[in-house]
């Protein structure tokens, strides 16, 4: 049956940036039947055995307690399960020296629906309200480009999705770069809706310093247009920083955080931590969504918050594994990649990927990636991750994503390879298979 599909039912049908490419790997996993290939695309963080350790005895603990009924029989607010909305304000306020209360807290199905509600109510067209006819179009602005690639597919109104070119900190010598935002070209004003990074940044490792994340707060406040801050690698948890970083709390910023690099993607839990209106309006799309997030998972959260295990776990364990991998990826690549070649890698400051940028590459990036897969290796092509950015820009098809969720050998022999396809490629000759 092919039902008759509306406008919003095509576009959300479609598969957008890099869920179209995880089609194709998919495919070639399966047509490469005894073919080994060394798959650096994952998003999905491995399982580390004290983080399923964590997950397992609060889980037992659930178990046993009384409070298990009321935790799985039960429908509850929209806002969140209670205990677990607690937690996080106890743990908050003692943290971070903050005065939240429950009301500044919204628990989501994951956090990526966090970023769907607030692309909608506040991107898009406006209603005619308080004397305004109304129709105007309200930007979901991205100010820093290259950034997540499911912010590509939140948007009802994709033309609302605008993002702009970062500015290059290049030390050539060192093969290392750093975007920075460009506040000469970043535009928030009266039409902007709300803003959205990631920080740390998936793909590219980025983390925006204080004073960079306090000047977009800043130029967004005039407007009363919300920040949405995705602290889905952030400290406390996962604390997915190698870079010294504070989280930003207040005023316009919506502290955005995921529980799924810490363990527990498949129990899609994400907490936003803000001003009450806007949260209010957040959890009102909520309820008309999906009525409220498992409350399991919440159980089992706040559990983990409230002895301190998470956080623990996220400084010693977490974050060291990730961060060793991309010293490990780094050095492998330090020693294979030819100096004469222009290739930069992104400052690893967090997140669990690592970004190649190769300057002047004579093919494109997906055709690079093709190129890797006849040599056993799997990356994402980069250009999958400009969501937003419309203008022509050379370096959207110069850049590859790589996954650190390999074993440290699989990414020592991965960069060995893809310094000699990088090699031959530069030289003008064909790989062979
Ligand atoms: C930067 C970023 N934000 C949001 C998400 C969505 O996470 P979830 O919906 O699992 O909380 C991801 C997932 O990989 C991500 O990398």
């Amino acid at each position: 049956m092919t039902p008759a599909l509306t406008k919003i039912g095509a576009q959300m049908s479609n598969l957008t940036g890099v869920r179209a490419i995880m089609k194709d790997i998919i495919e070639t996993l399966r047509a490469g039947a005894g073919q080994q290939f060394i798959n650096l695309s994952a998003g999905n963080p491995l399982i580390l055995p004290e983080v399923e350790k964590l997950w397992r005895d609060c889980t037992a603990d659930l178990l046993a307690s009384s409070e298990y009924g009321e935790v799985v029989c039960r429908y509850g607010s929209s806002q969140g399960y209670a205990p677990f909305i607690e937690a996080v304000v106890n743990d908050f306020n003692k943290r971070y020296n903050l005065n939240l209360s429950d009301r500044n807290i919204l628990i989501t199905p994951g956090s990526q629906s966090l970023y769907f509600y607030a692309a909608n109510a506040f991107g898009g067209y406006t209603v005619a309200d308080q004397g305004r006819e109304g129709g105007d179009l309200k930007h979901i602005v991205l100010p820093l480009s290259p950034d997540y690639t499911g912010y590509g597919g939140v948007a009802l109104t994709p033309e609302s999705l605008i993002a702009y070119k970062p500015t290059l900190d290049i030390d050539a010598s060192a093969h290392r770069f750093k975007y920075r935002p460009d506040f000469s070209q970043l535009s928030i004003d009266e039409n902007t809706g709300c803003v959205i990074f990631s920080r740390p940044c998936n793909p590219t490792g980025n983390v925006l310093t204080d004073e960079e994340v306090s000047k977009i707060a800043a130029l967004a406040a005039p407007y009363n247009v919300p920040v949405m801050v995705d602290s889905a690698y952030a400290p406390p948890f996962p604390a997915l920083n190698f870079t010294e970083m504070t989280p930003l709390f207040g005023g316009n910023v919506i502290h955005c955080m995921s529980l799924s690099k810490a363990g527990l993607p498949g129990e899609r839990l994400g907490i936003a931590i803000g001003d009450a209106e806007v949260i209010e309006v957040l959890e009102c799309f909520q309820t008309n969504a999906c009525i409220h997030a498992s409350r399991y998972g919440q159980a089992i959260a706040a559990r983990a918050i409230n002895s301190g295990a998470l956080v623990e776990i996220s400084e010693t364990v977490i974050r060291s594994f990730y961060q060793n991998k991309f010293t490990v990826l780094e050095t492998a690549l330090d020693a294979a990649m030819p100096d004469s070649l222009p290739w930069f890698l992104h400052r690893g400051e967090g997140a669990i990927f690592a970004w190649l940028w190769l300057k002047d590459l004579p093919i494109t990036d997906w055709e690079f990636y093709q190129q890797l897969k006849q040599v056993g290796v799997i990356a994402v092509p980069g250009s999958s991750f400009f969501p937003g950015l419309r203008s022509e820009w050379k370096h959207k098809q110069e850049c590859l994503r790589i996954s650190l969720t390999g074993s440290d050998e699989e990414i020592a022999t991965a960069m060995e390879r893809l310094a000699e396809v990088a090699t031959k490629v530069y030289s003008g000759a064909a790989v062979s298979v």
